[in-house]
């Protein structure tokens, strides 16, 4: 197995791949200002096994379409909604940015904690193509929460997310690239202990056992921990920021 196929295997089985709750997806929603009645068309992009696919899912009447690269998570979201008899999920897999939808298809793109794969202002730049206009954009990135840092916390972020910006630099990426900002808000500390990084540490020593604390396995553990490590520490400087932008 290699390391890419162990990370999935490790994340699989959580119910999120990333920081979130249902408070925090239906909060960005009703600050869209759409209908939860109405049924709109949803992008959800690196949906992973989808939990916030589900929590739109069930609150609202819109027909979602799930995206992302890796159909083993399409395929545990497939599963949720067929035994949750939610018939409003359509799953996709493929690229983030490499979509192969009609222009103006969406009246809201969605994604939490997966823009970063292709890069925060590539991401925004590119979807806006697939929305309709006066369509929304929600989406949640890693965001610096001051313009001071420590060292050791720049030096984590420059090896994992040089791009990495502050709230305000990403407010003025969506504003030159066509967008009006509408809202946003930095999720909470136990979005990312709580629901993330929590159930994730349970998992560690069952993992490991499975592949005979293998190093490879090892590795991917330790590179968790440090995450953990780092978060503990400095949750005060960085965290996640949730964007809710209009197109022109
Ligand atoms: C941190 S996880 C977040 C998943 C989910 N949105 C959540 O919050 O639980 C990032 C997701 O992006 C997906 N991903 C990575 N690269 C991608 C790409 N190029 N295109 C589409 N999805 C991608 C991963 O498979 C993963 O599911």
């Amino acid at each position: 197995m290699d390391e890419l196929e162990l990370l999935i295997d490790l994340h699989i089985t959580n119910h999120r791949q990333g920081p979130g709750n249902d408070e925090t997806t239906m909060k960005a929603f009703e600050l869209t200002g759409l209908s939860p009645e109405n049924s709109i068309k949803i992008a959800d992009i690196g949906c992973g096994t989808g939990a916030q696919t589900i929590t739109l899912a069930k609150n609202t009447k819109a027909a979602i379409t799930a995206i992302d690269i890796y159909p083993v998570f399409l395929n545990k979201l497939n599963r949720t909604a067929h035994k949750l008899k939610l018939n409003n999920i359509n799953t996709r897999a493929g690229s983030m940015d490499q979509l192969s939808f009609d222009q103006e298809t969406f009246d809201l793109i969605w994604s939490e904690g997966a823009i970063y794969n292709m890069g925060f202002e590539a991401g925004i730049n590119y979807w806006k193509q697939f929305l309709k206009k006066g369509g929304y954009i929600a989406v949640s990135e890693i965001s610096w929460l001051s313009n001071e840092r420590p060292e050791e916390l720049t030096a984590h972020w420059q090896k994992e997310y040089p791009q990495i910006d502050t709230v305000s630099g990403n407010i003025r990426k969506l504003e030159s690239n066509g967008y009006s900002p509408v809202a946003h808000f930095i999720i909470s500390k136990d979005c990312w202990m709580e629901n993330y990084y929590k159930p994730l540490e349970n998992g560690f020593e069952a993992f490991l056992q499975k592949y005979n604390h293998s190093l490879e396995a090892q590795d991917i553990v330790e590179e968790e921990k440090k995450d953990i490590a780092i978060f503990n520490k400095y949750h005060n400087f960085y965290g996640y920021g949730f964007y809710i932008a209009k197109k022109l």
